[in-house]
């Protein structure tokens, strides 16, 4: 059974307020260290293009998590016990909860994702695949305070936070997104997320920047997505992808590098940028175990499993509110 939350919220609960004019945009790139926010990655083609990231050899994230998801299934069941209300926070194309309603088989699930097409028909293949599970879609943008359906219970929920998507936020951010994620749960509420470990640098830089030039393409296409959004004039083609690895801050960046000076212009406004001048796309922590549950208790959680892989280089973290 599938709902849009259209069908059930609220007038306060939608529309999400996604369009509001993208001023976080224009100021973020009229900053020195010129940025745009990674959740602009995310437009239809940028979907696809990280979909196809995900199946990459050298992306290790996905298939690792799987991995663990696949192995540890039986005892992640037994520990997740109870939880009937399943909430996904950048659900995506619902791959991940496939696997964990096959084990838990949970009677409400809300699939929370800013990219709505997308999400509308994820869920809608979900809630076929399960039938008897309500399966709802919310389009939001979830670093945002988020409105679950009113009419969702608030007994045995379990946000699954898969992906290693926490990464993306600054440890300050992160934190708040947790506390924000505790919010929603009542006491007997609990949390599956997952995390990149930190990994030698051999293994972590091809995961950004493969033989096949797919990160690449997902990097540039954010600049057609913000072209569309504020009516810039971006070319693609004078940037070049450039991830690394910042060992100080345990994090991968993602920038766009001009390849020669130029100008961006848009409506109101506009900048130059020097030969290879970046754009800040993207960070993507790698925590250290014990420092990502020092995050968690800081947000009100107590870790109570932790599942991870041979090598150690992803863990799914379960926490009780
Ligand atoms: C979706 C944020 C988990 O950081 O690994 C993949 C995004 N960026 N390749 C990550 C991403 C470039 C991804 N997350």
């Amino acid at each position: 059974m599938f709902r849009d939350i259209a069908d059930t919220a609220a007038p306060a609960v939608m529309p999400p307020a996604l369009h509001a004019g993208h001023n976080d945009l224009r100021q973020g790139l009229l900053e020195p260290q010129a940025r745009i926010s990674p959740k602009y990655l995310y437009d239809a083609r940028g979907c696809e293009l990280f979909e196809q990231i995900t199946q990459l050899p050298e992306y290790y994230p996905t298939r690792t998590e799987a991995a663990i998801l696949a192995d540890a299934g039986p005892a992640m069941a037994q520990a997740l016990r109870g939880h009937e209300v399943l909430i996904e926070l950048g659900a995506g194309n619902c791959e991940k909860v496939r696997a964990l309603c096959r084990s838990l088989w949970p009677r409400h699930f809300v699939g929370v994702d800013i990219a709505g097409d997308f999400l509308y028909q994820a869920v809608r293949r979900l809630a076929e695949e399960f039938p008897g599970l309500d399966a709802r879609a919310v389009h939001a943008d979830i670093t945002k305070p988020l409105q679950l359906p009113p009419d969702l219970p608030q007994a045995g929920r379990l946000v699954f936070y898969p992906g290693s998507s926490i990464g993306n936020f600054d440890p300050a951010d992160a934190l708040a997104m947790l506390r924000r994620m505790h919010g929603l749960l009542g006491p007997d509420g609990g949390l599956l997320i997952g995390i990149d470990l930190p990994k030698p640098l051999h293994w972590l830089e091809p995961a950004y920047d493969d033989a096949q030039g797919v990160t690449a393409r997902f990097n540039l296409n954010v600049l057609s997505h913000v072209n569309t959004l504020i009516g810039s004039d971006f070319d693609e083609d004078d940037w070049a992808h450039h991830a690394f690895f910042n060992t100080r801050h345990s994090r991968i960046e993602m920038h766009l590098r001009a390849r020669q000076p130029l100008a961006v212009a848009w409506p109101g406004g506009g900048r130059r940028f020097a030969e290879g001048e970046t754009i800040h796309t993207e960070n993507s922590y790698k925590y250290p175990l014990p420092h990502f549950q020092d995050m968690l208790a800081q947000a009100g959680f107590s870790t109570s499993k932790v599942w991870t892989d041979e090598r150690q280089w992803f863990a799914m973290v379960y926490a009780h509110a």
